[in-house]
């Protein structure tokens, strides 16, 4: 069977013949964690520079046979992202803005010399994925499905001449429960110390996999330190905030009717989330003034100290929006507030839930139905 719907590319239906049984699958939604648990089958399609996109299918969820000289496994050469599937009170599943992170996909092909997918192939891909493992999505309040479309080189080579001639599209999905273990309590973060994640002309704004390897030595720090997550400062003074480890922050000043929230601004070194684009919207919606600003260590900690800085939250599709309770850092440590969820985070945190659960009206169109 096949399937014609993106205007370029058609994707060939091949359903398992062995999908995870009922009973199994329900054992699996109870408590997924994050990440840890895969359905029935996945999308994936080709790229070379002779053929452009094709031999896109849905599939059954299994391993790929490479050649161990693929490039990706040698330069790194990939892009991703993620996006969720909600099951919405006795009705539809829909997702969230995915021509968002279908445009931020072509952003990081274009930085990391890729191939650009069709931004309606790969929204294709994700609803025929999610329409297909329908029985995934949980119906426990809170929960989603968490999809993650990617692209790696797949050329089988070890020079660095050229970006790879050939590459592969791939769209997975997991049930989720909370990002962090034990729900979204408030987090502890940890200023990164000796290491930066991103700088001026380099990829920190692609969604790359690259970004996350080096990272993972700032978070073993946080780790070390107690922390739960690293705070990314910026490479040339170390002393901006940019952004967590896989999440964007939101600063909130003052309380009550005179609140208002600023988050770093795109400097080019830092992710454009989606979930930080609909919060500067969604909170200008709430009468929250919401802005785009720089904030140095010593403005959050004198800020705090002062009472002016009253909540800081983290955001991003994975996290939603999870408090920030402490900071620690080798020039000191500091709470905000009073390190528990201040009340603009959980108005934030229901209003976005609320509209991706249908509980609440979708003003600017971003839920998207699926089946
Ligand atoms: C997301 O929030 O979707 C992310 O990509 C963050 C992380 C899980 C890498």
């Amino acid at each position: 069977m096949t399937e014609r719907a993106s205007q370029a590319i058609s994707f060939a239906i091949h359903p398992s013949r062995d999908p995870v049984p009922a009973a199994r699958r329900a054992e699996l939604l109870v408590e997924p964690g994050f990440g840890q648990v895969f359905t029935d089958h996945m999308v994936t399609a080709a790229w070379t520079a002779e053929h452009g996109w094709h031999d896109a299918q849905l599939r059954p969820y299994g391993p790929f046979s490479l050649d161990p000289a693929c490039q990706v496994f040698h330069y790194g050469q990939e892009i991703f992202e993620g996006i969720k599937a909600y099951r919405q009170a006795g009705g539809p599943i829909v997702t969230f803005r995915p021509a968002a992170n279908a445009a931020r996909f072509v952003g990081s092909a274009r930085r990391m010399a890729m191939p650009e997918l069709p931004e309606d192939a790969f929204v294709r891909a994700i609803e025929l994925l999610v329409a297909q493992d329908r029985d995934w999505v949980p119906a426990e309040p809170g929960h989603s499905l968490y999809i993650r479309p990617f692209m790696i080189a797949t050329y089988v080579g070890l020079g660095v001449r050229r970006p790879s001639p050939s590459y592969l599209f791939a769209v997975i999905a997991s049930p989720a429960g909370s990002y962090f273990h034990g729900g979204p309590h408030p987090v502890s973060v940890w200023l990164a110390d000796g290491y930066i994640r991103a700088a001026p002309g380099g990829t920190g704004a692609a969604k790359t996999g690259g970004n996350y390897a080096g990272g993972f030595v700032g978070q073993m720090q946080a780790i070390e330190h107690g922390c739960d997550q690293v705070v990314w400062l910026d490479s040339a003074r170390r002393q901006w905030v940019e952004e967590l480890g896989g999440m964007n922050l939101f600063f909130v000043y003052g309380s009550g009717s005179s609140a208002r929230v600023m988050t770093p601004a795109l400097t080019g070194s830092l992710l454009e989330g989606v979930t930080r684009d609909s919060l500067l919207t969604l909170a200008a919606d709430l009468g929250i003034p919401a802005d785009e600003g720089a904030i140095s260590v010593t403005d959050w900690r004198e800020g705090c100290a002062a009472g002016e800085i009253t909540e800081v939250f983290a955001c991003g599709t994975a996290a939603v929006i999870t408090p920030v309770g402490a900071v620690k850092s080798t020039g000191g440590d500091w709470t905000i507030g009073d390190g528990a969820p201040g009340p603009v985070t959980r108005r934030l945190r229901e209003h976005l839930l609320g509209i991706q659960f249908g509980q609440f009206p979708d003003p600017h169109g971003w839920v998207h139905k699926i089946c």
